[in-house]
């Protein structure tokens, strides 16, 4: 649909409704969630709850064949969401130091079989036996492989890295050793392994009007393809050498196609790719929906070429850029200020097409990551054919897990 038609559409399907507000388009999210396995190639995607926050969205993805199992961002979500009956097997994608969850695991049955902790270090196993006591019942446990790309490793230099800061475990000795560990002490099993490559799912392809740093991404991601591919297939082989693994997770949105060429990797992630945040517009490989709004009533005209709206400064994390800012969507031609930008309070917006916006109208805007509109919204409203139905996202459900 044209963009005019679905202004038209957002703008009447919410006519009943006060910016600000959030709204998930279900077609274009169901479009995107075809589009995700279109390009596992048939491997299962673990949904990455942190990239969605709203557990009936999570829900609707995970009732699609080809979605299996989430990946939650802390030990207290995946609890919560083992407990709400969303899923039976989760993935804490990221270390924990939460003692109280690790109790309540502890405590659980069900968790226990449901959840699988992350661990790239013998620190963490300490800790969690220190906050466990001895003796303590099993916990599922996947290592993390360090995804990242070290170009100068074989002259012996480490100092080159090109990827995010993660896991210390990069060699397949190093991660054969952590697998020894943590199949010695008792009160662990080790299921599974992932490795995140946050500089290829994660770090788009075809910035635009940059034509050089695009080469740059590319050359860089083929090679640093490459050579995960090969580590990656050999950590795995060596910890299969020691333990069966239930499974080898990888990837993400940015990196469907890619990951699940390797035949070491049994699922993959991806969550944000759903939603289609703006940073997930500069890639090459798909074109994605725009699925997740928000509106913001327009509230002055402090001038011709200027509407000025309500709230706006939903600022995504990151490293500090514009790259990091909402985005004006709909009406087309609107742009921040480079004064004000997106505000705390209001947001005064540049643009011809201001002219037309009176008080009262709303302008839909794009948030710059996925999950994070959901920590500025307590309810999104789901628009489908059938009209409008409102959920609590995980805000309004109370619950923040940081
Ligand atoms: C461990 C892990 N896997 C996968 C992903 C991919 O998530 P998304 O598809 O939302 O980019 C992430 C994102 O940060 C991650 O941390």
């Amino acid at each position: 649909m044209l963009t005019n038609g679905l202004r038209a559409r957002y703008d009447s399907a919410t006519v009943e409704l006060d910016p600000p507000f959030a709204l998930v388009d279900l077609e274009a999210f169901r479009s995107n969630a075809q589009e995700l396995l279109r390009r596992a190639n048939g491997r299962p995607i673990r949904v990455a709850s942190k990239s969605v926050r709203c557990r009936e969205l999570l829900g609707q993805v995970l009732a699609l064949p080809g979605f299996a199992g989430v990946m939650a961002y802390s030990l207290a979500e995946a609890l919560w969401q083992v407990e709400t009956g969303l899923t039976d097997d989760v993935l804490v994608g990221y270390p924990t130091a939460d003692r109280g969850a690790l109790r309540a695991l502890a405590k659980d049955d069900a968790a226990r079989a449901a959840v699988t902790i992350m661990v790239d270090d013998v620190a963490q196993l300490d800790f969690v036996s220190d906050a466990l006591g001895a003796g303590h019942p099993e916990i599922r446990v996947c290592i993390e492989l360090d995804a990242s790309w070290r170009p100068l490793a074989r002259f012996r230099q480490d100092w080159l890295h090109v990827g995010v800061r993660r896991s210390p475990v990069h060699t397949p000795l190093e991660a054969a050793a952590l697998a020894r560990e943590v199949l010695r002490r008792p009160g662990f099993s080790l299921v599974g392994v992932m490795a995140y490559e946050a500089q290829i799912a994660g770090l788009g392809d075809a910035p635009r009007g940059r034509p050089v740093r695009a080469t740059a991404v590319r050359m860089m991601q083929r090679r640093s393809f490459a050579e995960l591919a090969e580590r990656r297939a050999a950590a795995v082989a060596a910890i299969r050498a020691l333990a069966p693994l239930e499974f080898v997770n990888g990837g993400g949105t940015g990196s469907l196609e890619r990951t699940s060429t390797e035949e070491a990797v049994t699922e993959l992630a991806a969550g944000s790719g759903l939603l289609a945040p703006t940073l997930f517009d500069t890639y090459q490989a798909f074109r994605l929906r725009p699925a997740a709004l928000f509106a913001l009533p327009v509230v002055r005209r402090p001038a011709e070429g200027v509407a000025t709206v309500f709230g706006g400064g939903y600022l995504a994390s990151g490293p500090v850029g514009s790259d990091r800012l909402p985005t004006p969507y709909l009406p087309q031609g609107l742009r921040l200020t480079g004064a004000e930008a997106a505000g705390e309070v209001q947001t005064p917006l540049l643009g011809a097409v201001a002219d037309e916006l009176a008080v009262g109208d709303r302008v839909w805007f794009r948030h710059a990551k996925a999950g994070e509109l959901a920590e500025r919204f307590a309810q999104f409203h789901l628009l489908d054919s059938g009209g409008l139905t409102t959920v609590p996202t995980y805000r309004g459900e109370q619950r923040c897990f940081g």
